[in-house]
């Protein structure tokens, strides 16, 4: 081998080595980087298609103008929150929820009836509290590991109650979370929008499974979870104190297969 043969071949090593080395340091970051990163608006788009037809007009031109101007930029203390995709559904425009927005959050809390199927708000609430409930939502949707939005009617624009999801991601698991200001119970809201972001969780952020649980007694509440499909697990008898009495809660799961599997019928 004369020498220019050898000083080939040692380029030829360190470029294996140097190629070796930038693919170590890439696995490593994926593998401490457990985060998942949130489908941002535009990707949304097509899924408010996929999950229903009969977005009303006024559903989609919210959508559009929530797209075109988005909220982050003018609600800096509340930018985890803001930045959520905005989804739709027939008659609903799920959206990031702004600072604006804390009168009628609190209203959402104002009401025993409510918080007293919400396990871990106590009552009284007041709307410190509330609004500092906000502001650690929006931290934990800025390090992704939650997702809320606000439930809004498309004219009216204001929040009539909130649906989010606390996010596992290591482990692709999520946990749903629902709450509906009382004059907007029973028009068939809280199923309309849990349906839309189920739809998100298991197309768009690829999660494989999805939980939600509530108080034994709350009969609306299970009623809703049982018309998005989910399966009963278990039941943990008297495992919380609300109120000075214990409580059971019931246990649901609802897997990403088995929803893509009831889609495709
Ligand atoms: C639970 C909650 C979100 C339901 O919202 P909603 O928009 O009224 O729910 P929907 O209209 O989509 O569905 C409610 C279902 O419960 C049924 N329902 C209403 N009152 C009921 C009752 N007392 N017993 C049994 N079922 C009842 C409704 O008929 C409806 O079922 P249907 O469509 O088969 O008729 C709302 O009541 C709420 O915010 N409650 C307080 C907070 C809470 O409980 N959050 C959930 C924590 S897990």
């Amino acid at each position: 081998m004369n020498k220019k043969q050898a000083r080939r071949g040692w380029i030829a090593i360190f470029g294996i080595l140097l190629g070796l080395f930038a693919y170590g340091i890439l696995e490593c970051r994926q593998r401490h980087t457990p985060q998942r990163r949130i489908p941002v608006a535009s990707s949304s788009t097509n899924s408010v298609g996929r999950y229903t037809n009969h977005p009303s007009d006024a559903v989609q031109a919210k959508l559009e103008a929530l797209r075109k101007n988005p909220y982050r930029e003018r609600h800096p203390e509340m930018k985890g929150l803001a930045q959520v995709p905005p989804l739709g559904t027939d008659r609903l425009v799920l959206r990031g929820i702004n600072s604006g927005d804390y009168d009628d959050f609190f209203a959402t809390w104002n009401d025993r009836d409510a918080v007293y199927m919400l396990i871990y708000i106590p009552w009284p609430t007041s709307k410190e509290q509330a609004i500092h409930y906000l502001h650690s939502l929006s931290y934990q949707a800025s390090r992704q590991e939650g997702l809320y939005w606000a439930i809004t009617e498309p004219d009216a624009g204001r929040l009539m109650g909130v649906i989010g999801l606390t996010l596992e991601s290591s482990f692709d698991r999520a946990e749903l979370h629902y709450w509906l200001a009382k004059p907007y119970w029973g028009k068939g809201y809280a199923t309309e929008a849990a349906k839309r972001v189920i739809d998100y969780v298991f197309r768009d952020l690829n999660i494989h499974r999805l939980e939600v649980n509530c108080f034994s007694d709350n009969a609306r509440s299970k009623r809703v979870i049982e018309k998005c499909g989910f399966q009963h697990e278990y039941l943990r008898k008297e495992c919380l104190k609300k109120e000075g009495q214990y409580k059971d809660i019931d246990y649901y799961y609802l897997l990403q297969q088995d929803y893509l599997g009831i889609q495709q019928e």
